[in-house]
């Protein structure tokens, strides 16, 4: 890469983003911090932010001509595809070089008791017959796959922001907390609602994982949705590799 730093977009939105920001930061590096606006309780970052989306591609491009971006790090969260397949285009028809910061997805371990599902609809209908209390740990945007069954079993949503409206037609329990969750706090969780089936998305990394490995102690049965599958990208796992990255257009894995 032989592109001159001079001023970085990030695409937040995750917790990894967050740190990032703060090493880009105390790296004195010229960065600005993009929200979706999807959250209202946000982090407070000291990058100089902007909030909501650019317009599709073409906005994104006119963007990030108009503000002379010369790095784009896509550290949006692995289910954010349509952020990050407009990332790739834009960049990709600009020449602008471009990372996604991504942790590893999970795999199953022993004792684990996954069904892989490729979407959220998928997921919905996999649920088993038996199971009565479902744990939905994925947010918000997605929760309509569930509508249709939302008489037949009872869901404990967790969400960040608290509802002005209720989630589900139907009735169901609500639980409003933000990440990192710790495997103590989970087994409690799972324990007091009685949970008997989890629905979760393949987010990978340490701050939502406890729930896998409380259902995995309690033996609870876990739907697993699948990433959605981008096109191909350079891609990075931590905020010290972009940071790499930055400096030396090299993404130095880890051995
Ligand atoms: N999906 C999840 O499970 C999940 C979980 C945790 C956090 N998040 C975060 O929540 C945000 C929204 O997620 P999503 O699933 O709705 O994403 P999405 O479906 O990929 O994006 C929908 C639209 O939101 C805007 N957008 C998304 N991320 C943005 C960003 N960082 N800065 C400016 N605009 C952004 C873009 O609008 P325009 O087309 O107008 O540019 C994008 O086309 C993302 O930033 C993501 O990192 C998502």
């Amino acid at each position: 890469m032989t592109s001159t730093l001079s001023h970085v977009l990030l695409l937040g939105g995750t917790f990894d983003a967050h740190v990032l920001s703060l090493q880009l930061q105390a790296a004195g590096i010229a960065a600005t911090y993009s929200y979706a606006g999807a959250t209202l309780n946000r982090r407070t970052s000291a990058l100089p932010t902007r909030v909501g989306g650019f317009g599709g591609v073409e906005g994104l491009m006119r963007y990030l001509q108009e503000h002379r971006i010369t790095h784009v790090i896509d550290a949006t969260h692995p289910f954010a595809a349509q952020m990050s397949r407009h990332a790739i285009e834009a960049c990709g028809a600009l020449d602008i070089p471009l990372i996604a910061m991504e942790r590893p997805v999970w795999q199953a371990r022993p004792g684990d008791r996954w069904t892989h599902a490729t979407d959220m609809s998928a997921a919905a209908a996999l649920l088993p017959a038996t199971a009565r209390r479902v744990f939905l740990a994925i947010g918000r945007k997605q929760l309509a796959a569930f509508s249709q069954l939302a008489k037949r079993y009872r869901f404990i949503l967790r969400v960040i922001d608290p509802q002005q409206t209720p989630l589900l037609a139907d009735e169901h329990e609500l639980i409003i907390a933000r990440g990192p969750f710790a495997l103590e706090d989970e087994l409690a969780l799972l324990q007091k609602h009685l949970v008997d089936c989890i629905v979760s998305k393949n987010a990978g990394g340490k701050d939502t994982y406890a729930k896998i490995e409380a259902a995995r102690e309690l033996q609870i049965p876990v739907i697993m949705v699948d990433r959605p599958s981008l096109p191909e990208r350079a891609l990075c796992e931590t905020p010290e590799q972009a940071m790499e990255w930055l400096r030396t257009g090299i993404i130095a894995h880890a051995t």
